[in-house]
C-alpha cells in the first residue's frame, strides 16, 4: 500500500521506516527541509537504536519530501505524526495537526483515510474531519474521507523494536470500511498475534492519555514512597522488590529516580489535568502525580547543594555529570531532569563537567556559552579534579565501570546516584560516599 506519513520526527521516521520493512511504499513528508535533506542523504537526524540499518536496508521503499502535493496524491492513507506541545497553560496544542488538516483538506481529490497518531486531545479527531471538510466545501467538493485515530505507543530508546512487535495497535474509527483498511496496513504486524484493538474513537484518543497517566503515576508514587523512605530509614531498592514480586503491582516503572522526562508524559499529564478541567472535573490525582515530578526533579541538586552547605559551599565545587538525555538509548534532552539539575546548580555557582555518550550535541544546543560549563569526552574525563560525580542517567556503560582510577582522579569521591544504579555497600566498600535517591543517607546527620 501506498503510504504517507507527515512529520518525520521520533515517531515519524519510526512508524514510516517499519511500514516499509513491512512492504509499503512511504512517503515521508516533514517541513524541515534540512530534515528531509539529511534523510534524502540516508543521514538519520536522530539517535534510535537500530533505525538508521533498517532505514538504508529500506532506501527502495522510503522516500523523503516537502513537497505536500506529491507526498498527497498516491497514497490511499495518510498518517499525521507532528508535534502536539503543552500550550503555556498546559493544553495540548493542536495547531500543528490543524494546519495539517487544512493542507490536507485543500489538496485531496479522491478518497483517504487520515489517521492521526499525533497524542492529541480527545476530540481532536473530529476537529480535523470538520476542517478537512470546511476546505472542501471552499473548493466545492464533495469526497468521501475518512479520519481514524490510531495513537502511537512506541518508547524512545527501544522504538523500532515497539514499532515492529508493538503490544496492542488501538484504532479508533467510526466505520467498516475505515477499519479494514487499518487491518490491512498493520497485516504484516498482526500474523502472528491479534494485535490490535479496535474501539471508538473517542475512547482511542484517550487510551493514550490513560496510558501515559498510569506509567507516570507509577514513577510519582515510587518517588513519594523514596522520600518516606529517606526519612524512616528504609531502602526503596528492597521495597520495590518486596512490592513488584506481587503479580498484581508487576516490576515495570517502580524505579524511583529523579523524574520523569521526555517529550511525552510531562506534556500529557499536564493536558489531562487541564482537559479534565476544562471539562469540568478535577484531575486530582494527576496534578498531584505532576506536582511530585517537579519537585522529583530538583531532589538530586539539592541533595548536593545541602551536602556541600556543611562541606565548604558548593560555590565552585566541580560536579561530574552523567548522562543527560531524559533516558537511556536516546539524544531526546526535551524536558530531561538534567536541565533542571544543571540550571539549579550554575544557580548556585558549581562547576559542572558534563558528558553523555550520545546527547552531547543536542545537549549544546540547550545552553549558553559557560565558563561553569565543560563538555568532556567521557566519564573519565567528567570526573577529573571533580569533588562528586552525580549519575543522571543510567546508560548501560556506567554499569559495570572500574571505579579505583576515577576514585583517583577525583578531588574527592563522593557519588550521587539519581537512578539507583549502584550498591550502596560496594561504593561504600571502594571508598566513595554515596547518596541514592530512597536510600538513607548521611546528608542530614
Ligand atoms: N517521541 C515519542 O516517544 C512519542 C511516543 C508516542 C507518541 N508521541 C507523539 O507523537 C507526536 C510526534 O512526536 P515526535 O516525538 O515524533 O515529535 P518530533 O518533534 O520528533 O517530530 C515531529 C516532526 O513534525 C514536523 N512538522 C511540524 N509541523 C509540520 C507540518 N505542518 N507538516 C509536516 N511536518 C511537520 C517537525 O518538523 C518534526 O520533524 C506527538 O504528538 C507525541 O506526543 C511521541
Amino acid at each position: 500500500m501506498e503510504i504517507t506519513i507527515i512529520g518525520t520526527g521520533y515517531v515519524g521516521l519510526v512508524t514510516a521506516t517499519c511500514f516499509a520493512e513491512m512492504g509499503h511504499i512511504v512517503t515521508c513528508l516533514d517541513v524541515d527541509e534540512e530534515k528531509i535533506k539529511m534523510l534524502n542523504a540516508f543521514n538519520i537526524p536522530i539517535y534510535e537504536p537500530g533505525l538508521e540499518e533498517l532505514v538504508k536496508k529500506n532506501k527502495n521503499r522510503l522516500f523523503f519530501t516537502t513537497d505536500y502535493k506529491k507526498a498527497i496524491k498516491n497514497a490511499l492513507v495518510c498518517f499525521i505524526c507532528v508535534p502536539t506541545p503543552s500550550r503555556e497553560d498546559g493544553s495540548c496544542n493542536t495547531s500543528y495537526i490543524e494546519d495539517v488538516a487544512k493542507t490536507i483538506g485543500s489538496l485531496i481529490d479522491d478518497y483517504k483515510i487520515v489517521i492521526i497518531k499525533s497524542t492529541a486531545e480527545v476530540g481532536t479527531s473530529y476537529r480535523v474531519k470538520n476542517i478537512i471538510l470546511e476546505e472542501l466545501k471552499k473548493r466545492d467538493l464533495k469526497l468521501d474521507f475518512d479520519v481514524v485515530s490510531n495513537p502511537e505507543f512506541l518508547k524512545e530508546g527501544t522504538a523500532v523494536a515497539d514499532c515492529l512487535k508493538p503490544d496492542r495497535i488501538v484504532i479508533g474509527t467510526e466505520n467498516e470500511r475505515a477499519t479494514e483498511i487499518m487491518k490491512e496496513i498493520y497485516h504484516g504486524f498482526t500474523l502472528k498475534h491479534d494485535r490490535l484493538i479496535v474501539m471508538d474513537i473517542l475512547s482511542s484518543e484517550m487510551t493514550k492519555y490513560a496510558a501515559n497517566a498510569m506509567l507516570a503515576t507509577r514513577i510519582s508514587f515510587m518517588n513519594e514512597i523514596a522520600n518516606i523512605c529517606e526519612k524512616v530509614g528504609a531502602n526503596i531498592n528492597n521495597i520495590r522488590k518486596g512490592i513488584g514480586s506481587d503479580s498484581r503491582i508487576g516490576y515495570s516503572f517502580l524505579y524511583a529516580g529523579i523524574g520523569y522526562g521526555g517529550s511525552c508524559f510531562p506534556k500529557d499529564i499536564k493536558a489531562l489535568c487541564h482537559l479534565a478541567k476544562k471539562k469540568g472535573t478535577k484531575a486530582s490525582l494527576l496534578e498531584t502525580v505532576d506536582d511530585i515530578n517537579t519537585n522529583q526533579k530538583k531532589v538530586l541538586a539539592n541533595n548536593i547543594i545541602r551536602f556541600f552547605s556543611k562541606n565548604g559551599g558548593i560555590k565552585d565545587k566541580v560536579i561530574a555529570i552523567w548522562g543527560l538525555s531524559f533516558k537511556p538509548d536516546t539524544d531526546d534532552m526535551r524536558e530531561a531532569p538534567a536541565l533542571t539539575f544543571i540550571e539549579m546548580l550554575l544557580e548556585k555557582g558549581a562547576k559542572l563537567r558534563l558528558f553523555d555518550p550520545i546527547a552531547m550535541e543536542k545537549a549544546k544546543k540547550l545552553f549558553k556559552e559557560n565558563k561553569n560549563i565543560i563538555w568532556c569526552k567521557d566519564e573519565n574525563h567528567a570526573a577529573e579534579g571533580s569533588d562528586a560525580i552525580a549519575l543522571l542517567t543510567e546508560w548501560k556503560q556506567f554499569r559495570l565501570l572500574n571505579f579505583n582510577p576515577i576514585k583517583k582522579i577525583m578531588k574527592t569521591p563522593i557519588l550521587f546516584d539519581g537512578r539507583n544504579q549502584y550498591h550502596p555497600i560496594d561504593m561504600k566498600k571502594r571508598g566513595f560516599k554515596y547518596i541514592g535517591i530512597g536510600i538513607p543517607n548521611e546528608i542530614d546527620n
